[in-house]
């Protein structure tokens, strides 16, 4: 069977792991896709960076057409972050009929309506499971597992740079300001970590998690954000004395066609499940009004979790490619194909 060509934008701590487990997984992907299915060219930034993960550097490059625009490449892998480049990036590269997987919740969050129209006017697939809470399947449970259902509320950790800093505050006395760092270094912040400490990444996941979920346009300015830059370690003390643990919490809710979402930091007494949710690691509610009380948990930060949510994406791409089926998927439905008012 032909072999199916990525072209990988971006290739970080993210990046890295898609090559990682897409070298790793040959013989399965083989299996599970019925084709090889190969990193064909990478972008990046700096051809002089040091990397932990070898590629034959011939594959590359730093002009971003070699990618979006090369008939060679079947599916585009976004993993450079950013949002008004990328989102030109994306556009030409399904434009020019190639499939795209991305991670990418801020372009997500703003401009996927747009992105997903593009998508199908293109018979194209977007696939962007990694966007939220990291390796843990949210998009798609929530999209498709509980698709019977009417989701009333959402609620949990999902940033994970904010939980690692709030527990090790919490469980080692570490300083904000080092625990940052480390948090940086693993891979787990984004480039600019502003956004994750201020609350705006989890705002933005919760941006996307409302609009699949309640089936609703949600804009980010429908979130009322606050971060942990102001959380301090005596903070921290003061709430476990009186029995509680402080998170940074995202919820939504709908009530009487109102919508209401918010991510603040949040007292929760120590017995609280979510108050055990430690690291990077991330957990998220979905009540139902059918399935009632659901918990997602699990991983929702860093380079191999990340990349199997992409992966994983990828290979339903090619599964749909071998069906014919691409751009018409059920798996991930189209924000504006769902869209309803708010007060419905
Ligand atoms: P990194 O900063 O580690 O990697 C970014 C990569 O993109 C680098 O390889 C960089 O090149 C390349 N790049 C950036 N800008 C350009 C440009 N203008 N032209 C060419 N190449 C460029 O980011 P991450 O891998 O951590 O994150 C990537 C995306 O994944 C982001 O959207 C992020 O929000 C998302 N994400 C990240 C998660 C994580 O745990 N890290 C989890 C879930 C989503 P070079 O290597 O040469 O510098
Ligand atoms: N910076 C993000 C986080 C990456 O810490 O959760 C995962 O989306």
């Amino acid at each position: 069977e032909q072999q199916v060509n990525v072209g990988l934008l971006g290739f970080g701590t993210v990046g890295s792991g898609v090559v990682r487990i897409i070298e790793a997984h040959q013989e399965q992907l083989l299996h599970q896709v019925g084709c090889p299915v190969q990193v064909k060219k990478i972008l990046v930034k700096d051809f002089e960076k040091k990397r932990d993960v070898k590629v034959d550097p011939s594959i590359l490059t730093n002009c971003p057409e070699d990618i979006i625009d090369n008939p060679e490449i079947d599916v585009v892998i976004e993993v450079i972050g950013g949002i008004d480049e990328t989102k030109k990036y994306i556009l030409t590269a399904l434009k020019n009929k190639k499939h795209v997987v991305t991670a990418n919740k801020d372009l997500m969050a703003l401009h996927g309506g747009e992105l997903l129209a593009a998508a199908t006017e293109n018979g194209c697939d977007l696939f962007y499971e990694a966007s939220v809470g990291g390796g843990i399947p949210l998009i798609r449970s929530l999209v498709e597992g509980l698709s019977s259902d009417r989701i009333t509320k959402m609620m949990g950790i999902i940033n994970g740079t904010t939980n690692y800093i709030l527990t090790k505050m919490s469980k080692e006395k570490a300083s904000y300001e080092d625990v940052l760092k480390e948090a940086q270094k693993l891979g787990f912040a984004e480039a600019d970590p502003t956004a994750d400490v201020e609350g705006l990444d989890s705002a933005r996941k919760m941006v996307i998690l409302s609009t699949l979920g309640f089936s609703m346009k949600i804009h980010l300015d429908d979130v009322t954000v606050e971060g942990i830059s102001k959380v301090g370690l005596d903070d921290i003390e003061y709430a476990k004395q009186f029995g509680y643990t402080i998170k940074l919490i995202g919820i939504a809710q709908r009530d009487n066609g109102r919508v209401e979402i918010s991510v603040q930091p949040t007292l929760l007494p120590h017995a609280h499940p979510l108050a055990s949710v430690n690291d990077e690691f991330n957990a998220v509610y979905v009540y139902g009004e059918a399935v009632g009380e659901t918990m997602f948990y699990g991983p929702g930060a860093g380079q191999l979790p990340t990349a199997t949510a992409i992966v994983s994406d990828l290979i339903a791409v090619v599964r749909n490619m071998r069906l014919g089926v691409n751009g018409k998927s059920v798996i991930l439905p189209q924000f504006d194909r769902q869209l309803k008012e708010k007060d419905e």
